[in-house]
């Protein structure tokens, strides 16, 4: 929304949330407090916000003032019920179609742009035509395909535009006019138009392709390193074979964030419910296979610190599931640390962007232990020398690319020895610790 607001001042663009506090951040007088770290986004805010860019909790009075709603509550994967574990939880898109539906007083556009199970657009419609006051909805799946950390520059210059809608007059002119807003810095050849069902099913089939990818890489990690053979060579083998590509082909401790695994579990459940178990067990072994390498990481690190770590200190060099976002969510970190804790080891974790409060938070919602023993074996730290002094072992959690900068030397000086580095991001120069006089350990060779 900032971004829209940014490219097409002559449109006015209110985010409302039903979280005060979310609100006011985005609200601060100094614009780099606004809740969400990515590069450029703050300058954007900056320029965009009192002038036709506003954040605000009044959610009625913007959905009663609004043309076009773009609908982008979370949907997190259920905890409760039939599909636990996997489907989508629609309960806050439902919330939010029955509020429109009830508030509305004039006919207006609804834009899916969170990402929906295929067909939720028919479910959205049938509530709005039903609970409403008789003015006419047209809904269109409008998925949003940016990756964190690199938000801006993926809204600016996207790979493409994605908008379904229905076939019928109404729905190919409500199409056109999303269009045009996007026309206003998107060339009209990278805004492809679908129906409703094809755009919903995309998201979700973009996100499986590129896990599989990660999980496809990181299963030959553990084959390269019992076979001598090194993952970063063999990724670059195939990943310069064109119909391959190099993307998405670094080995790691495995996915994390809010949208792959959620969105791939929901693509489980829902070939499930229609049957199609071997599609269902197909997609699932991706899961099965980044939550494996995930537990391998951190059985690595204590059969390396000669099958005990209780009361070591192991620094977490960051926290956050990829570099350049504040976004913890379904990061390996905190289930690298959860295992660890397990065998009573002591977390000290530094990450340029992520707080200790959600350090904490992370390993609480896990609900391993209670919070006081949580405490009692994480600790943060403001820069990585204090969080490495006197530790047993680095783990590279995330490739902020600050951490090759560091002073390496001074860290292993400050370090019990023999000082190990496993690096889950595969992110350092090896050599050069190896020679300082670290035990380093990559993955996948
Ligand atoms: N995070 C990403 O990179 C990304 C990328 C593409 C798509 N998506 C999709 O976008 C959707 C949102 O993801 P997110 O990461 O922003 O989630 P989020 O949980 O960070 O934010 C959702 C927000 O919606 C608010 N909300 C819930 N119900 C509401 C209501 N009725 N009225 C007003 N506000 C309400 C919540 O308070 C919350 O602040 C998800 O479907 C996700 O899959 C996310």
């Amino acid at each position: 929304m900032a971004i829209i607001a940014q490219k097409c001042p002559h449109i006015t663009v209110t985010v409302v949330d039903l979280n005060e506090k979310r609100i006011a951040k985005w609200n601060d007088a100094d614009v780099n407090n606004i809740p969400i770290y990515e590069p450029g986004l703050a300058a954007i805010v900056k320029e965009a916000r009192g002038r036709n860019l506003f954040f605000s909790t009044e959610v009625e009075a913007a959905i009663d003032e609004a043309e076009l709603i773009f609908i982008s509550v979370n949907t997190p994967t259920k905890t409760y019920g039939s599909g636990k574990g996997m489907a989508s939880d629609l309960k806050y898109i439902e919330l939010c179609a029955r509020q429109i539906a009830r508030v509305a007083k004039n006919d207006k556009i609804i834009v899916e742009k969170s990402t929906l199970p295929v067909r939720t657009a028919e479910a959205i419609k049938n509530i709005l035509e039903n609970t409403g006051n008789g003015v006419q909805f047209r809904i269109l799946s409008n998925p949003e395909f940016l990756a964190e950390g690199t938000a801006v520059e993926d809204l600016l210059n996207p790979d493409r535009v994605l908008i379904g809608g229905d076939p019928t007059a109404q729905g190919q002119e409500a199409i056109q006019l999303l269009s045009d807003i996007y026309s206003n810095w998107v060339s009209k050849d990278r805004i492809l138009t679908t129906n409703l069902w094809s755009s919903e099913l995309s998201k979700l089939t973009a996100n499986a392709f590129l896990a599989q990818r990660v999980s496809s890489i990181n299963a030959m990690s553990e084959l390269c390193e019992k076979t001598g053979a090194n993952v970063n060579e063999v990724a670059k083998a195939i990943g310069m074979d064109s119909r391959i590509g190099p993307k998405f082909l670094n080995a790691s401790v495995g996915f994390g964030g809010s949208c792959f695994q959620k969105d791939i579990l929901n693509l489980v459940y829902i070939a499930k419910t229609f049957g199609l178990n071997e599609v269902a067990d197909y997609w699932e072994q991706v899961i099965i296979m980044n939550d494996h390498q995930k537990r391998r990481f951190a059985k690595k690190i204590v059969s390396a610190l000669y099958n005990t770590v209780t009361d070591k200190k192991i620094a977490f060099l960051g926290w956050a599931f990829k570099k350049d976002t504040n976004d913890t969510r379904e990061s390996a970190a905190i289930y690298v640390a959860d295992d660890l804790i397990f065998e009573q080891a002591k977390i000290a974790v530094y990450d340029p962007k992520v707080k200790h409060e959600q350090i904490l938070e992370d390993l609480n919602y896990l609900e391993s232990r209670t919070e006081s023993q949580n405490n009692k074996y994480i600790a943060s730290f403001d820069n990585p020398y204090d969080a490495c002094k006197d530790a047993h072992a680095i783990a590279v959690l995330t490739e902020w690319d600050e951490f090759n900068d560091y002073d390496w030397k001074k860290i292993y000086d400050s370090m019990l020895k023999p000082a190990f580095v496993f690096d889950g991001r595969n992110l350092l120069d090896g050599r050069k610790l190896t020679e300082i006089g670290f035990q380093y350990q990559a993955i996948g060779s």
